[in-house]
């Protein structure tokens, strides 16, 4: 049972700035199905991300790289299916959009048009202005992304903590402002020390999404693998496990298997034809 207020019962960006003028906290999770989608969305979570983090969840690959433009709106269109509340966001997918605001233009027109998302995510700030604001003179609602963004992993060559140094903090705040300023409906700030998302937050008035930037941001979204204890190797301090649904699949599996073998099942129970 959700504890969110859910008072809101649609969710979009308008109903977003609401919530953050009540100081109501803003939950999200990624979803890549539409299984999964309609659990979280039944469950009451007001924005569901389909994240390019299905390149690492659903595909297991190392990084977001590899995933295109075409399996980003297939999981897309598997979860929009599946949604009656929350605000579907989708990741445009690296090579889709940097350094080309036609082609930024083009890979979000398809993700909307083809999935029936509502609105597109992107990592960067004044490096891909251009892109951003196409998109959103489009129509087409933009959420930003800061901090540590995976897509460029291979210019960090790690996924540790961002913006520690004041350099990086002064040019991440400036992105955040300029974003906000190209139109962004919001921005997800991603590993950077907690102090900087309290500053973040105090210059801006969009809803700000943290996923380890502390607790003075708008709300806060996490990986549903992650939380929900599927995947198991990955513990960063700013995960929070709420399920082991590892050991519960695992064991289930065990008693089925143990089952089939020791034929008890089928039985008389499951033979009605
Ligand atoms: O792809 C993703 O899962 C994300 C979240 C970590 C914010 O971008």
């Amino acid at each position: 049972m959700s504890t969110s207020k859910n008072i809101f019962k649609k969710i979009t960006t308008q109903k977003l700035r609401e919530m953050k003028a009540i100081g109501e906290k803003i939950s999200m999770l990624t979803a890549y199905d539409y299984s999964m989608a309609k659990i979280l969305d039944r469950a009451g979570i007001d924005i569901l991300l389909v994240g390019d983090s299905a390149s690492n969840v659903m595909a297991g690959n190392e990084t977001t790289l590899p995933i295109t433009l075409d399996h980003m709106i297939w999981h897309a269109q598997a979860v929009v299916k599946a949604v009656d509340r929350a605000l579907v966001v989708v990741d445009v997918p690296f090579g889709s959009y940097q350094g080309n605001s036609s082609e930024a233009l083009r890979s979000s027109i398809r993700i909307m048009k083809e999935s029936g998302a509502h609105a597109v995510k992107m990592e960067g700030g004044i490096e891909i202005k251009e892109s951003v604001e196409r998109v959103i003179n489009a129509g087409i609602p933009v959420m930003g992304h800061l901090g540590l963004t995976p897509q460029s992993i291979y210019k960090f060559g790690t996924y540790a903590v961002r913006a520690k140094d004041s350099d990086e903090a002064k040019k991440l705040l400036n992105d955040a402002v300029l974003l906000q300023e190209l139109g962004c409906f919001s921005i997800v700030l991603e590993k950077i020390p907690a102090l900087l998302g309290k500053q973040v937050a105090e210059h801006l008035h969009i809803p700000l999404i943290g996923i380890g930037a502390g607790s003075h941001v708008d709300g806060q979204v996490l990986v549903v693998h992650d939380m929900l204890g599927i995947t198991q190797d990955f513990k960063p301090r700013f995960l929070r496990s709420y399920a082991d649904l590892n050991g519960i699949i695992t064991e289930a599996v065990g008693h089925y298997i143990r089952d089939v073998k020791s034929e008890d099942f089928p039985n008389n129970k499951n033979e009605s034809y």
